[in-house]
């Protein structure tokens, strides 16, 4: 099969090219809708493991009122890696997790210096922005393992101003450790959501003396488990997180939703999912507690959105501004009898809030096209009239009615790939903690997966390392519960195994894709642009050429990104090769 990769490289090359075309498309989708054209301002709001499925949204008000009803908000919105830090790395720099090759919440294959080994800190989202002619801010957690011992060595760069919180105590909720542009990290007395709403109220205030527009980053760590140091252990303890004393006693009948997934009778997933115990009703009993304390410590952060709000609107600043909030990953909490956590590509875990209020944004409005975290380098760009970059992995998200429109029908649309490395965090305090009290982790958490949405279908994609592969229709099975890999029978009128190879190519290309191969997978595969989508390349003339791709599979389970372990890198081009007629 090697013979065929200089065709394939080709593909590449063409298929880059291709993305500066589509790189003007989606200039031309929101531009010019600030007042005066002039640039608009960003504030950019994130929680911390905040879910979409188990209604987190409908317990802030504020939040609906505020950026929702003034906005629209995005129902398929996904992160492509679903654990914070990669995720975050992921937002900043505009590419897949694969590229930035920041992997893990801790080094060596992740957190904060391995962000500033590969190099990212000097270059990303707010060194961008500062190139534009923005001042940019930024209050909260950054990102995992930046501490009170390598704050400094280096700065994060291109802020104007920051807040961060620390490591070592950054989800403890009281007391934690802040710090302030270059200024030594201070223990802060308070409430940390608090504290994070009053710093953002002060960069508001410096932002408006100054006539530059501003991007301002505000990222409290509710609903995140509270975390304490466990000595010994490179792994904390994780406890229920902590709401601010005004909101301890709200929602006393809250429990979590019980959907088709919630600690079934019968288990589905794969690798280390599928073995779970069934919880007991005193497990069940906990995590409804537990999820209770993820609902009250959001209500200091639907406070802070409504602040945030007024401040913006006192300074006459809200018509010129995009307010986003979303969150890093999302969070399931019982779901395929798992305790709480993250990590997984299941729909709890990936698909999660995203609401953008903003000029010329439609109000009240709810669509539902994909959407992905690795979009949002390239929509601030295009709001800001920046030229995006060929390495973006994501396009510009429609912003305007009239960019909304097209949407649905576009393939750069139709899928999002979420990629995963390493373990799996057992939250909470209950069952799955080690008898020192660390939290603990689960193996054989890597793989590859991928959602598809198109006219008439729904589905989901997954390989393991373990090479297990899932295959869930949500049309029918909204819960993922019937892994459909190895039955018999017809999925969208064809032969289920014909459906598989064509997913399981276009996961071979999202697996390992750079910029416009990530939104145009299908060029890769058919150079020739007659197939876009997958209803497209399901026609039969197309069989042989599936069946003849390589499969996906792992030959081990790595901790990071080896691409020597993840199997065939490449795929065939359809009739880029002299020898093709044999497929057709
Ligand atoms: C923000 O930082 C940029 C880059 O260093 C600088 O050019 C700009 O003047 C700064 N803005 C303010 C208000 O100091
Ligand atoms: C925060 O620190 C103060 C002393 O500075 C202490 O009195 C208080 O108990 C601490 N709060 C928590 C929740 O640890
Ligand atoms: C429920 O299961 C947990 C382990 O997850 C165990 O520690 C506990 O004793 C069990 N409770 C009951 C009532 O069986
Ligand atoms: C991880 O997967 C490999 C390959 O399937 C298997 O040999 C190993 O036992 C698994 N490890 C755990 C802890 O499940
Ligand atoms: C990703 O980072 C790890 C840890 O530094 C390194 O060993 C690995 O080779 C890197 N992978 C790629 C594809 O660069």
């Amino acid at each position: 099969m090697r013979r065929f990769n200089s065709a394939i490289l080709l593909a590449v090359g063409l298929s880059l090219v291709s993305g500066g075309a589509s790189t003007s498309h989606g200039a031309i989708q929101n531009a010019g809708h600030s007042p005066q054209n002039k640039q608009p301002n960003f504030v950019f709001i994130m929680t911390d493991d905040q879910d979409l499925h188990l209604d987190s949204l409908n317990y802030m008000p504020k939040l609906q009122r505020l950026v929702g009803d003034e906005g629209t908000v995005f129902e398929r919105h996904f992160c492509t890696i679903a654990v914070c830090c990669p995720s975050r790395v992921s937002l900043m720099t505009g590419k897949l997790a694969h590229n930035t090759n920041v992997t893990d919440v801790y080094p060596p294959y992740g957190g904060y210096p391995k962000f500033v080994s590969e190099g990212h800190n000097d270059n990303y989202l707010p060194i961008w922005l500062q190139d534009a002619g923005y001042n940019t801010y930024y209050t909260g957690k950054f990102l995992n393992s930046h501490s009170t011992s390598n704050y400094n060595n280096p700065y994060p760069k291109g802020w104007n101003g920051t807040n961060f919180l620390l490591d070592p105590s950054t989800y403890s909720y009281w007391n934690s450790t802040f710090q302030h542009n270059h200024d030594k990290p201070v223990v802060s007395d308070g409430y940390s959501t608090d504290l994070i709403s009053a710093h953002a109220l002060t960069f508001i205030k410096e932002a408006h003396a100054s006539d530059r527009p501003f991007f301002i980053g505000i990222t409290p760590i509710a609903p995140h488990s509270k975390t304490a140091e466990v000595e010994g252990s490179s792994i904390p303890a994780f406890t229920d997180p902590v709401p601010a004393p005004r909101h301890a006693n709200k929602f006393p009948n809250a429990r979590v939703p019980r959907g088709g997934n919630f600690n079934p009778d019968t288990q589905s997933g794969a690798s280390w999912i599928l073995d779970l115990p069934q919880l007991n009703a005193s497990d069940v009993s906990y995590m409804d507690s537990y999820y209770r304390h993820r609902l009250q410590s959001l209500q200091a952060v639907d406070d802070l959105v409504e602040s945030v709000v007024n401040e913006l609107k006192t300074y006459n600043l809200l018509e010129d501004t995009y307010i986003f909030y979303t969150s890093d990953n999302g969070y399931h909490v019982g779901q395929h009898r798992m305790v709480p956590g993250k990590g997984c590509p299941y729909e709890e875990d990936i698909n999660i809030p995203m609401l953008v209020r903003g000029p010329g944004v439609p109000k009240g409005r709810t669509v539902d096209f994909i959407t992905s975290h690795t979009d949002i380098a390239a929509t601030l760009f295009d709001l800001a009239g920046i030229p995006l970059r060929e390495d973006f992995d994501g396009i510009p998200m429609p912003l305007t009615a009239k960019g909304m429109r097209g949407a649905r029908s576009d393939p750069r649309r139709e899928h999002v790939s979420v990629e995963y490395w390493g373990s799996n965090l057992q939250e909470g305090d209950i069952g799955r903690v080690s008898a020192t009290g660390a939290g603990v982790v689960y193996s054989n958490n890597t793989y590859k997966a991928m959602r598809v949405i198109g006219g008439g279908y729904n589905l989901f994609y997954s390989v393991w390392c373990t090479n297990e592969h899932e295959l869930y229709d949500l049309t029918n099975d909204p819960y993922q519960m019937d892994n459909l890999i190895n039955t018999k029978g017809k999925l969208l009128g064809r032969n289920i195994k014909k459906v598989i190879s064509r997913l399981d190519a276009l996961l071979l290309v999202l697996k390992s894709c750079k910029g416009s191969e990530c939104t145009l997978p299908w060029q890769v595969l058919h150079p020739d642009k007659r197939v876009t989508s997958l209803a497209e390349a399901l026609s039969p003339t197309y069989d042989l050429f599936y069946a003849a791709q390589p499969d996906i599979s792992f030959s081990a389970c790595e901790l990071g990104y080896f691409p020597a372990s993840e199997g065939p890198q490449e795929g065939y081009a359809y009739r880029r090769d002299g020898d093709w007629s044999h497929w057709a």
